[in-house]
């Protein structure tokens, strides 16, 4: 994956390969991540495994600037989706005013607004004033206090009309693809199957146009809780762990530094 893709080379893949979408929040990662992703993600899940907090609302406009600016410099051929914080896109104006900065101090390609129907306005102001636009329908993470908890969508009839609802919406406001979250694979498919964009799913089945998934999930960093929906490709916490342990071992016995390391 060389050349780093455009709205149009995303949406041609519809139909034809599954994105690989990723997140990450600084440039160290994203440069490593890189070479095998199509999109990275800068998203306030940033405010979980970067920061430590319990969840993503309290990520503000500036952190997000600040991550995605680092990520940019570290993955300069990767298409880079700043997600829209909490608070940040409440009402057109504000979205467009904060989202015009993520453009103008950033090298973002898009951003990403959480919801469905109801942002669909919004989604259509960003979109026709040239600020592109990823969607995010499902589970949202950044309704999780209103909510009560992380909820698994379309378990029932009424949810599953509202998330098609949701993403002809989205499409028609003018977003180029969407995220879908934590919802049953059965309805993802078939959400995929009715909008002519992109759809890359978390959580959400096989059936979908893409995946993403957070980097510290996947390479097994974080260790606070473990979704159903992720997979760990490496033991990460157990090797950074292991790693500390025999530094910390031979700078106690002063096996380190050895002469090589010695000016
Ligand atoms: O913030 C994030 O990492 C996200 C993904 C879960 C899609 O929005």
């Amino acid at each position: 994956m060389n050349n780093k893709m455009t709205i149009t080379s995303i949406q041609k893949t519809k139909g034809l390969r599954p994105l690989v979408m990723i997140t990450a929040y600084d440039a160290l990662f994203a440069k490593l991540l890189e070479p095998s992703a199509d999109i990275i993600l800068v998203g306030d899940s940033l405010n979980m495994s970067f920061a430590g907090k319990s969840d993503t609302l309290s990520a503000t406009l500036d952190q997000m600037i600040y991550h995605t600016n680092a990520v940019c410099m570290g993955a300069k051929n990767s298409f880079v989706v700043c997600d829209m914080p909490f608070g940040t896109y409440s009402t057109k104006e504000e979205a467009l005013k904060n989202s015009t900065r993520v453009f103008q101090e950033t090298s973002a390609d898009c951003v990403k607004i959480e919801g469905g129907e109801d942002k669909a306005d919004i989604i259509k102001y960003l979109t026709s004033n040239g600020i592109a636009v990823c969607g995010h329908i499902g589970l949202l993470p950044q309704s999780v206090r209103s909510e009560g908890g992380y909820k698994v969508k379309g378990k029932n009839e009424k949810e599953q009309l509202q998330l098609i609802d949701d993403a002809r919406a989205v499409e028609k406001a003018g977003a180029f693809c969407m995220v879908i979250e934590g919802v049953k694979a059965d309805i993802a498919t078939e959400i995929a199957n009715c909008v002519n964009i992109p759809i890359i799913g978390i959580g959400a089945g096989v059936g979908v146009d893409g995946q993403v998934l957070v980097f510290s999930d996947m390479l097994g960093l974080f260790e606070e809780f473990t979704p159903k929906f992720v997979k760990k490709y490496l033991n990460g916490s157990s090797l950074v762990k292991e790693a500390m342990k025999n530094y910390s071992k031979e700078v106690q016995n002063r096996e380190f530094p050895q002469e090589i390391h010695t000016y």
